[in-house]
Formats: C-alpha cells, sequence, structure tokens
C-alpha cells in the first residue's frame, strides 16, 4: 500500500483562525500530542510573522524530534531566512515557501505579472534550497491558476529543487472532480513531477475540504495538509481526523495507509479544543460528542446486538473509551488513576494528587462522575499551572432586589493575596469588574458563552469567554458546578493568556 504522508496545519493555518490564537506552552504542548499522534509532518507556524511564532517554531523544532517540522515562508528573502532561522534546529527541518498564482491575486493583490511571479518562485525556493534539503512550494489560490501556468510554476519550483509541490485549494472553491482534475492535469502536465510529492491543502468555504483532498488523494496526491477538527481560516481546512478515517474505514476504496495511530484522534482533538476555546459541533464526524450515540430504539438494539449493524467505527479505534465504569464519591485514587489512564492522561503524581483532590470535591455535590466531567476536571487544573495571578476566592449576591455584588480575592504574581469589590449589572458583570480593579488590563469582552458539559442539574458548567486586547483575541475557559464560579474562572484564564503574551512580546 502506498503511505499518504500527513502533514498537520494545526499550529499554523489552524491557528490563523479568528480568536484561535495559543501561546507557546500551548504550541508545544499541542505538537508533542501532534508526535504521539504520528503525523509526519507539523507545520509549527509561520516564523517571520510575529517574535512569537517564530519562537513557538524555533522551539518545537528542538524539541520534537521524529516528525518533520516546518516554518512557512512567501516567496520573499527575509520570509526565506527567517524560516530557516527557526527550524535550523530541528532534526528533520522544512521550510515551506509559497506565492499566489492565480490572475485574481496577482492583478488584484500582489501587482505582479505572471513571469515576476515565476522567477520569484524560482529564485525563492532555489534560495530555501540553499539551507536544507527538503522544500515545499505551494502555488497559493493554486485551483484558480489557469492551469497552464500552474503546471509552468510547479514545474520551476521542482527545478530548483521543491520536493514536495501542494495545491492548494485556498478560498474553498473547488469541487471534488474538478479538483480532481486539477490534480491529474498536473501529473500528466508537469514533465519533472515525478521528482517531488504532490500534496494538497484545501479549504472548507463549500464544506468541501475533505472530499476534495480524498479525491486528490485517488488521483495519485501522497501528501495532504489538514488539521485537527478541521479548524483554519474561515470555515476552516480538511479536518485530519476525517481524513485519517474514511482512508482507515474505506481502505478497499483507496488502497493507501497512513501512520497515524487513530486511538491518540480523540485526545488530540480534546486538547486543541480546549487550548484554541473552538469547541467541537456535536454532531461533527469522528470526534462530536455525539458521533456515536445511538437515540433511535431500532439502532440501540441493533449496536447491542452486533455494533456493526449501525457502527462503521469501533469508538475504541480512535480512543473514546467504552464508558463500563461511573465513578462516584466512593471511588478511590487507584478507579481514578484507570479512568485517566483510559482516557490518555498520564498525570505525574503532583497533577495527579490535585485532579484527586477535584473529583473528590466533586462527587460530593455530584451524583455521577462522567468522562465528560474527568476531562474538564484534568483541563481545569492544567489551566491554573502557570498562572500569572489565580483565583484564591470569590463571593457574589445577586437577585431581583439587590444590586449585584461581588468580591474577589486574587493571588498575584508575587505571591501576595489582592482583595477587591466591585457593582455589576449582573454577578458576572461584578465579578468581571472586582477582577478588572486588581488586574488592571484593558480589554473587551467580545463573547461569552456557557454550556453544561453533561446531562443534570447537578452538571459542571464551562463558560468560554472572548476578550480583546491591541486587536488580539484571547480565549479563557473555566468549569465548575457553580456558573459564577466558572465565570470567574474563565475570565482569569483569558487574562492570564493575555499577560503570558504581553510577557512574551516584551522580551
Ligand atoms: O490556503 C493556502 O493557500 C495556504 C498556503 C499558505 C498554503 O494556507
Ligand atoms: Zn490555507
Amino acid at each position: 500500500m502506498d503511505k499518504v504522508i500527513i502533514f498537520d496545519t494545526t499550529l499554523r493555518d489552524g491557528e490563523q483562525a479568528a480568536g484561535g490564537s495559543l501561546n507557546l506552552k500551548e504550541k508545544l504542548e499541542i505538537a508533542r500530542q501532534l508526535d504521539k499522534l504520528g503525523v509526519d509532518v507539523i507545520e509549527a507556524g509561520f516564523p517571520i510573522s510575529s517574535p512569537g511564532d517564530f519562537e513557538a517554531v524555533s522551539l518545537i523544532a528542538k524539541e520534537i524530534r521524529r516528525p518533520i517540522i516546518c516554518g512557512l515562508a512567501r516567496a520573499k528573502p527575509e520570509d526565506v531566512d527567517r524560516a530557516w532561522e527557526a527550524v535550523k534546529g530541528a532534526a528533520h527541518p522544512r521550510i515551506h515557501v509559497f506565492v499566489s498564482s492565480s490572475d485574481i491575486h496577482l492583478m488584484h493583490g500582489m501587482k505582479k505579472s505572471r513571469d515576476e511571479v515565476l522567477q520569484m518562485a524560482h529564485d525563492m525556493v532555489a534560495r530555501a534550497k540553499g539551507y536544507t534539503e527538503d522544500i515545499e512550494f505551494s502555488p497559493m489560490d493554486a485551483s484558480r491558476t489557469e492551469p497552464a501556468y500552474l503546471y509552468q510554476i510547479l514545474e520551476a519550483a521542482i527545478d530548483a529543487g521543491a520536493t514536495t509541490v501542494n495545491i492548494p485549494d485556498t478560498v474553498g472553491y473547488s469541487i471534488p472532480d474538478e479538483f480532481g482534475r486539477l490534480i491529474e492535469g498536473i501529473f500528466q502536465n508537469v514533465p519533472n513531477i515525478g521528482r517531488a510529492v504532490v500534496s494538497v491543502h484545501c479549504h472548507n468555504d463549500l464544506g468541501l475540504a475533505v472530499a476534495n483532498s480524498l479525491e486528490a488523494i485517488k488521483r495519485g496526491a501522497r501528501q495532504v495538509e489538514c488539521t485537527i477538527n478541521g479548524i483554519g481560516e474561515r470555515a476552516g481546512n480538511a479536518s485530519l481526523e476525517e481524513i485519517v478515517m474514511t482512508l482507515k474505514t474505506r481502505s478497499d476504496l483507496f488502497n493507501v495507509k497512513t501512520d497515524i495511530e487513530t486511538r491518540q484522534i480523540y485526545k488530540t482533538s480534546r486538547l486543541v479544543s480546549e487550548l484554541t476555546g473552538f469547541s467541537v459541533q456535536p454532531n461533527k464526524a469522528i470526534v462530536g460528542a455525539n458521533a456515536f450515540r445511538h437515540e433511535s430504539g431500532i439502532h440501540q438494539d441493533g449496536v447491542i446486538k452486533m455494533p456493526i449493524t449501525f457502527e462503521i467505527i469501533d469508538p475504541k479505534t480512535v480512543g473514546i473509551p467504552a464508558s463500563s465504569l461511573v465513578l462516584g464519591k466512593l471511588s478511590g485514587r487507584h478507579a481514578l488513576r484507570e479512568r485517566l489512564a483510559e482516557l490518555g492522561y498520564s498525570l505525574n503524581d503532583e497533577d495527579f494528587n490535585r485532579v484527586f483532590r477535584a473529583f473528590k470535591e466533586l462527587a460530593d455535590k455530584k451524583k455521577e462522575v462522567t468522562d465528560r466531567d474527568i476531562e474538564s476536571l484534568v483541563a481545569e487544573e492544567q489551566r491554573t499551572v502557570s498562572e500569572v495571578y489565580h483565583l484564591d476566592r470569590i463571593q457574589v449576591s445577586c437577585g431581583d432586589r439587590g444590586i449585584p455584588t461581588a468580591s474577589v480575592v486574587l493571588i498575584g504574581p508575587d505571591g501576595q493575596a489582592y482583595a477587591d469589590a466591585a457593582l455589576g449589572t449582573g454577578p458576572v458583570d461584578a465579578a468581571f469588574k472586582a477582577i478588572d480593579k486588581i488586574v488592571k488590563v484593558p480589554n473587551t469582552l467580545t463573547e461569552f458563552s456557557i454550556k453544561s458539559i453533561t446531562e443534570g442539574i447537578d452538571a459542571i458548567g464551562e463558560v468560554l469567554v472572548r476578550i480583546e486586547s491591541d486587536d488580539i483575541v484571547y480565549t479563557g475557559r473555566g468549569a465548575d458546578t457553580d456558573i459564577i464560579v466558572a465565570s470567574a474562572k474563565a475570565y482569569m484564564n483569558a487574562l492570564n493568556r493575555l499577560l503570558t503574551a504581553k510577557r512574551e512580546t516584551s522580551k
């Protein structure tokens, strides 16, 4: 079987999604998990775009040794040089050079002729090749580029040393048969195509990113660019989990393999959702909360008798554990450790002890502690690691007669306790204002949402907030059985990210 190279761009195109910004530590955590997932290439960022991106790519290049670590560069000398600076510490570095190729982009964006762009592509691939062997070239907006010119620019890039040529459907405009024919045309009309791997990079504006990618694989593409949960610019990129599981489930049709450790898919999906703040829709294929839930009686009956009747994938294949055991207040350390291991977590003793304490507190309030509760507890504990300010206590009074009032105690970066109080239009407003009096970072709240993570009146409430400061959006999450506490935790989480980012950029 031929192998399809899985090129993950969650940390580059995925992070480009509005509101999805990640800090250095979070990027490294995701890169570690992508390594466990078995992706072949991690596109770790766009080094020239910001000092933070440069630092993240350099760090990932140094720390993550198995996969290829790729840095993105426009076809400009300073971009290529900066990308090389960032990836040069990698065991397997790659520079990814891109330039627009469609007339629409050339005329309205770049204001350059086709000949000029062809020369830029050639020269910048050659420059990158002077640094390292593994070079990828992308003609941006390839699917709206005149095919004859596309063939020419690909030929020039391969001549200059590109070892992978990537065909982006940048604006998600193609439909599968059309995109497949484009790939076929490339194989037939680019004379030196045998010297490069053909890759595809599809966006999801018409909901066709996965279908287009799969069609391209059928027609000979052997690298596919994708993101976890399909996050990315606008409507996102092709989803890694959907592509990988289609290739696996329908290997009878595709006859290709990937090296993805599919049992890590669910864990990776949860981590990316948690750190980016992008929730996974319940009906999302493979990783949505309902993806393996059977509501209809006929389906349930069938699955009990023989899962294959209504289940095309065994949930365990993607790392969703069979929930045979429900934990409660009588469950001990051993049971929690086992459940955590089944959910894919291996915590050190200190982290485990904190999660265990939180679990006991929750089990006192809630009859049954489910897998989602446990995931939420772990996420909550991880959020409090390396905080700048920590929410120590909060007290709120509200109702239809009184003025909502909140008092908070925060532990500051110097280890001191800071207390303050505020009035608000409601309890959340009062809590946020009290926190603001201590933290004092100007920002605008752009989103606030709350949901219960399991059924039942005793469920944990999970709050997501997004705040904006200097045109950058920071996401925060918090979970608690008390929704006001959850809201305050989420706000603190967003503020801590903002403060950390400001510290990183002022270094
Ligand atoms: O969508 C796109 O065209 C891109 C390129 C940089 C590959 O992300
Ligand atoms: Zn893209």
